[in-house]
């Protein structure tokens, strides 16, 4: 029987961003995405929690060391987007309209790249403390 377990590290950051879809008028953007889409931006408190799941290693009875994947976190996620304008500043989210679901996958697939492939990986993104997302599912 396979012994998993599942780990979690929570982070946060701060970021800025305006929902809209540029084919659309002012008028229907702000129908469909409300205050969001607000032409000069807002700004929310993210909190991210990564779970990765695997077999705790024999040698140090942890599935992955923390500290790692908190300097994961801080490498790829942090000192990308901690602080950004997500529309204006970032590379990951010119044409790609930041949504708590766009971010989730593209944290996702930061990440992945950096994980070794026999673990598990998943994405909660918490935009509010009431609306949260999570990737994949
Ligand atoms: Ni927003």
């Amino acid at each position: 029987m396979s012994k998993k377990v599942a780990v979690f590290r929570k982070e946060h950051f701060n970021a800025a961003h305006r929902l809209f879809n540029p084919g659309w008028d002012d008028e229907t953007n702000e129908k469909i995405f409300g205050k969001c889409s607000l032409p000069n931006f807002h700004g929310h408190n993210y909190e991210l929690e990564v779970k990765v799941v695997g077999e705790p290693d024999p040698q140090t009875g942890y599935v992955m060391d923390m500290k790692v994947l908190s300097d994961l976190i801080k490498n790829e996620i942090h000192s990308r987007f901690d602080h950004k304008n997500l529309n204006l500043d970032t590379e990951e989210f010119k044409g790609v309209n930041p949504t708590a679901e766009n971010i989730a996958i593209v944290i996702y697939e930061l990440l992945r790249n950096k994980i070794e492939s026999k673990f598990d990986l998943q994405i909660r993104l918490y935009e509010t403390p009431r609306n949260y997302v999570e990737y994949p599912i």
